[in-house]
């Protein structure tokens, strides 16, 4: 395991059981855990799995804003543009997601900017990627991959009308949800 690799804190979520059997994973690590354990108590659960999640987004016209706060309002995360990710301490959270709109190919370089300078943070924690869009199908699927490469996010997925589809019951969102 690579010493910035804390994957395995993952291993933690909702499972006293599971967490003692931890112990004998190096001190610091244990102390963070049962720290965080307790957070999730007080924070809140979905689908039976303690999570607390922070949302980090660029948005220019709201899609992947709107997305970004379904994201929150379901995972009882809190959603923040990246103008203001100041106000966010990454520590305080398991779960990251980054959301951009994407222009030219590219995220916003605000956002991008952001990623660098929280790598190690973030390669820390649950984390996962998604992008606002208007390309579909094989053209979207291949920028999505393309950009979640290049930042090292291997969650990742693409929405198309964020605005239109965090509207729609069942939708793609939800299974990115799902899957976080
Ligand atoms: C100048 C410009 C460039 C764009 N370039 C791309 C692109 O390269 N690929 C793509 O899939 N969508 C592209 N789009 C579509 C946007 O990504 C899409 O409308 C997205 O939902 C915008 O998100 P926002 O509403 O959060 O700003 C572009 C839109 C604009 C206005």
């Amino acid at each position: 395991m690579r010493s910035t690799d804390h994957s395995h804190i993952h291993r933690y979520h909702g499972s006293d059981d599971t967490e003692d059997r931890q112990t004998s994973a190096n001190t610091v690590n244990t102390l963070h855990i049962r720290f965080r354990s307790d957070r999730y108590r007080r924070i809140g659960k979905q689908d039976g799995k303690d999570m607390t999640t922070a949302i980090i987004y660029a948005s220019t016209n709201g899609n992947t804003k709107a997305v970004a706060e379904y994201i929150a309002g379901k995972t009882g995360g809190k959603a923040v543009d990246v103008k203001n990710a100041d106000t966010l301490d990454l520590n305080d959270y398991d779960t990251v997601v980054i959301g951009g709109r994407v222009w030219a190919g590219s995220l916003p370089g605000a956002l991008v900017k952001y990623i660098e300078n929280n790598k190690n943070t973030i390669e820390g924690k649950n984390r996962a990627l998604f992008l606002c869009c208007i390309y579909n199908g094989e053209k979207g699927q291949n920028q999505c991959d393309k950009i979640a490469s290049e930042l090292g996010f291997e969650k990742h997925d693409y929405f198309n009308k964020g605005k239109k589809i965090v509207l729609e019951p069942g939708n793609k969102v939800d299974d990115f949800i799902s899957r976080l």
